[in-house]
């Protein structure tokens, strides 16, 4: 039944349907914390998809992922072959200018334009298809996707890409479906939306549950379960650390600085990034991200869970852990956190923003 050429099941082995699959794909696969800049990352020839592409599968190396991104370029003047697929799928555009076409089976098609910053979903099952809409600059953009618990949950590849069950509760090709509209519901800091043109002009909320200064927007995408949301920090600050699953991919879109994630009872790893970088806290590992650069720090973050359609406990993301929660207080944390950050941003002159702190643990 399976029709990709090279895609054979094996049983009892020790890869799973989604690590067959990639083996199949026939692209470079990067599997590990962190990655450099993603707009230089190497891509090789695609030939299921055209255009060419590098999965980018982030966290524990020795973990099976549940999320899986990967960067795709798109040539001058060319487009990627029509698929649908029973995984969701977001888009976020790095470089270049383009239009996607969607359609529902037998529908009709409705076709978008987008750009570098743009952020979008194709609705669950629909037809989709990308172009490059320039004759001379390369698109390049992320996409991230569930398709590892789709993968490993069916084992079926014809199941996953070309099942012709049509979501018509989620999209039935409305024609202002990708025209930017949405609902802002201020209290969760959402904006729930099928498409926006540049995430630089979404509206952000006070975040400073997670520390100083700190903003943020939570994006629902086509009645997704997974989301994203970009936050922005302030010059010599930083957020508390927290703790959830594994799959949230983090893209720095404009900073300098590192991360601190630790598994509880074990060492601190420090990971260093750049614009560009992305990195993905393994499962259950507490992470802190601090910002080095004199200028705010603003990431986004794709995750393979949100708040719209739940499937996990998300309030427990913001109770501290002394309440039983995944969230550490900056009474609680470690002074060591801190104290290497102050050193840190001291090297370039920049003073530290945030409130004093009496530490309970280590009286
Ligand atoms: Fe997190």
């Amino acid at each position: 039944m399976q029709s990709q050429p090279g895609y054979k099941e094996v049983t009892y082995g020790e890869k799973t349907s989604f690590d067959q699959f990639l083996d199949a794909e026939g692209i470079p696969v990067t599997h590990d914390f962190i990655v450099g800049d993603v707009r230089k990352l190497e891509v090789a020839p695609w030939h299921r998809r055209g255009g060419y592409g590098h999965y980018v599968i982030l966290g524990h190396p020795k973990d099976p992922p549940s999320s899986a991104a990967y960067i795709c370029e798109i040539p001058p003047g060319e487009s990627l072959k029509p698929q649908k697929q029973m995984f969701e799928e977001m888009i976020f555009v790095l470089k270049g200018r383009g239009a996607t076409s969607v359609w529902p089976d037998g529908g009709k098609k409705q076709t978008f334009e987008w750009q570098e910053r743009s952020f979008f979903s194709i609705p669950l099952n629909a037809w989709h298809q990308h172009f490059n809409g320039q004759g001379g600059e390369t698109v390049r953009f992320i996409g991230y996707t569930n398709a590892p618990m789709v993968f490993n949950l069916y084992h079926n590849y014809d199941f996953v890409f070309n099942n012709s069950y049509q979501f018509s509760d989620r999209y039935h090709g409305e024609e202002d479906y990708f025209s930017g509209k949405g609902v802002a519901v201020p209290e969760k800091r959402v904006w729930d939306t099928s498409f926006i043109a540049d995430i630089e002009k979404l509206q952000f909320h006070d975040w400073t549950r997670k520390g100083p200064g700190a903003t943020n927007v939570e994006l629902e995408f086509c009645d997704n379960i997974i989301s994203a949301h970009i936050t922005r920090s302030p010059v010599g600050a930083y957020k508390k650390a927290h703790r959830h699953g594994q799959g949230a991919d983090i893209l720095v879109l404009e900073g300098k600085g590192y991360s601190l994630m630790w598994l509880e009872g074990t060492k601190m790893e420090r990971y260093d990034w750049g614009t560009g970088y992305m990195f993905s806290p393994p499962h259950m590992w507490f992470h802190q991200h601090f910002n080095t650069a004199k200028e705010p720090l603003k990431m986004l973050a794709f995750k393979p869970f949100g708040q719209k359609f739940r499937i996990g406990d998300y309030e427990k993301l913001f109770v501290s852990t002394a309440a039983g929660g995944h969230l550490i207080e900056f009474e609680e944390e470690n002074p060591e956190v801190r104290q290497m950050f102050e050193e840190e941003i001291k090297k370039d002159g920049i003073p530290l923003n945030m409130p004093p702190v009496q530490y309970r643990r280590y009286d």
